[in-house]
């Protein structure tokens, strides 16, 4: 993070952080810089240290300049995809022989890349309750080079001990890598609590419109994040231009965004609370939800990602999916618009039959940023 933002607040620095005013023009956003190559004066004479838009691109600089501050980080950089930045990271860690403790809960793409790409490769998981940090512990073994985190985790929305995982990481001597999509830096600041990377799919709330699919990498450490520049350019699932101006747009609403979703979707979880036929909440905001205590300590406030159980099974949770009308049927989530899934179905059908599957009765949300009387009219109507 540059020096120059480090005394802001955090919606001051999601604003003005790599934002810088067009040098050329004075324009008050940073253009989008549609390029794919800039003129050399002379070989090797580069004007603004720009050579080739996989390399650099000066939109992506200011989305990545913008990360790294939000975060509190000294390396942010930019990819074309939340897999993409996940890939990059984990075959920049990880070298055949190695291995990594993932998560019980975790988004179906995480595992699906670590079960079925990354272990091609030689690179061996075992899968522990990441809310149990002697779970943790008992899981890594001489060969351990990461712990790999995500919390709230998708889509059951279990809370980990960050602070209390960077222990047992700094003890191990291995990595703590935390996947901060559902909290938003506004809400969750993992570096600052002791985690080496942070992990981002940019397509949720950082974008927060659903029109962009984006992800991003966070260091701590100079050295790694250098490392994983050089693997970004030579593997090169960058973010375009286009894309990267349209989150660094969306990111100047973040935080005004993610107090809104937190406040509407406290008021739905307790109404889903109340509903009869709805048979579990899972929602950190909840005094009952078993990281609460964890979630009020590392979080802002909760966020707007909901999972409920409804009586009478798969069936009956498809059906609430397909009878909600204004919360839209669909996967992705931290957009304004509210969304509803079925994850057993949809996000989360490649995790069927691993230690990773989910329930069938479970139906997820995605608490938008409409008035919260209307949310909870559909749900009503949507659970009869
Ligand atoms: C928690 C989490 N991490 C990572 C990803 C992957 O991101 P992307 O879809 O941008 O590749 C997702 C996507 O749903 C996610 O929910």
């Amino acid at each position: 993070m540059s020096d120059q933002h480090t005394h802001q607040n955090f919606e001051t620095r999601a604003i003005h952080a790599g934002n810088t005013a067009d040098p050329l023009t004075g324009a008050v956003v940073p253009p989008i810089y549609q390029v794919s190559t800039y003129k050399q004066d002379g070989v090797g004479g580069l004007r603004g240290g720009y050579e080739y838009s996989r390399s650099a691109n000066p939109t992506r600089t200011a989305l990545e300049e913008n990360l790294a501050a939000l975060e509190g980080g000294r390396r942010g950089l930019a990819f074309a995809s939340g897999l993409a930045a996940e890939d990059c990271l984990l075959r920049t860690l990880l070298v055949p022989g190695d291995h990594v403790v993932i998560p019980n809960d975790a988004y179906g793409g995480t595992f699906r890349l670590f079960a079925k790409v990354v272990a091609r490769w030689g690179v061996e998981w075992s899968v522990a309750d990441t809310s149990d940090p002697a779970a943790v512990r008992d899981a890594i073994t001489d060969r351990t080079k990461a712990i790999w985190v995500e919390t709230p985790s998708n889509p059951l929305l279990g809370i980990t001990d960050i602070a209390a995982l960077a222990d047992v990481a700094r003890t191990a001597g291995v990595r703590l890598v935390v996947d901060n999509t559902f909290a938003s830096p506004y809400l969750q600041q993992p570096l600052a609590l002791g985690a080496d990377v942070v992990v981002h799919s940019l397509t949720k709330y950082m974008g927060g419109h659903s029109d962009v699919v984006g992800g991003a990498l966070v260091t701590a450490d100079e050295t790694l994040g250098e490392e994983l520049a050089y693997h970004q350019n030579a593997m090169g699932a960058v973010a375009g231009p286009f894309d990267s101006w349209i989150v660094l747009r969306g990111i100047k609403t973040l935080a005004v965004r993610m107090d809104r979703h937190s406040e509407n979707a406290t008021r739905v979880a307790e109404m889903l609370q109340q509903h009869p036929k709805v048979t579990q909440v899972l929602y950190p905001g909840l005094p009952e939800h078993p990281g609460h205590e964890v979630a009020a300590k590392q979080m802002r406030s909760f966020g707007g990602m909901i999972s409920f159980r409804v009586e009478g099974g798969e069936e009956a949770a498809v059906e609430v999916c397909n009878r909600a009308k204004l919360f839209t049927l669909g996967e992705s989530l931290g957009g304004v618009e509210s969304l509803i899934e079925h994850p057993g179905r949809m996000t989360h059908a490649s995790v069927a039959g691993s230690l990773l599957e989910v329930p069938a009765d479970l139906v997820r949300l995605s608490v938008g940023i409409e008035n919260v009387d209307d949310l909870l009219e559909d749900l009503r109507q949507a659970l009869g």
